[in-house]
């Protein structure tokens, strides 16, 4: 088994009326050119999770079905897994000084953010193309 070292650039901040990523000052250099972007994918560490309980996690119940399935970590989006990261693609609203306001986020406030990246075009896939399981059925008319 390989380790590897990950380090925190900022933290997810969930105020009354606003949602920003906070970045470390010493990452704000990083930001430039991040305002011709609109959408970007935040990578998060799933603090809560992160306890060898949940790490050892190789099958997953994803919540809200209509259907009980047990499916592989793999094939899911459960917070409970190997590696506790979360890969959220948001909306940038505004950027100001170190921080990223952004329209939502599903990681709680104080949640370590790991990276940013721009959201490009080839990371999208027109929806008649993504193959899902029957129990994702509902998802296909979301955006
Ligand atoms: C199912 S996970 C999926 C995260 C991400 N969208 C992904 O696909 O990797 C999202 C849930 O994790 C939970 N969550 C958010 N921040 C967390 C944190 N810091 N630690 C533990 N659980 C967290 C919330 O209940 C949220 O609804």
């Amino acid at each position: 088994m390989s380790y590897f070292k990950i380090q925190q650039i900022g933290k997810v901040r969930i105020e009354e009326d606003s949602c920003f990523i906070e970045l470390s000052k010493h990452y704000s250099p990083g930001l430039r050119h991040l305002q011709f972007f609109n959408y970007i994918f935040v990578l998060w560490w799933i603090s809560m999770r992160d306890t060898s309980k949940d790490r050892s996690q190789v099958l997953a119940h994803p919540p809200n079905l209509d259907v009980e399935v047990e499916t592989g970590v793999f094939a899911c989006r459960s917070p409970a897994r190997p590696n506790p990261i979360g890969l959220t693609k948001v909306k940038v609203l505004k950027i100001e000084g170190n921080k990223i306001f952004i329209d939502r986020i599903d990681a709680i406030d104080g949640t370590p953010v790991l990276d940013i990246k721009p959201y490009l075009p080839g990371d999208s896939v027109p929806i008649d193309e993504i193959k899902l399981p029957e129990w994702f059925d509902h998802l296909k008319d979301k955006k």
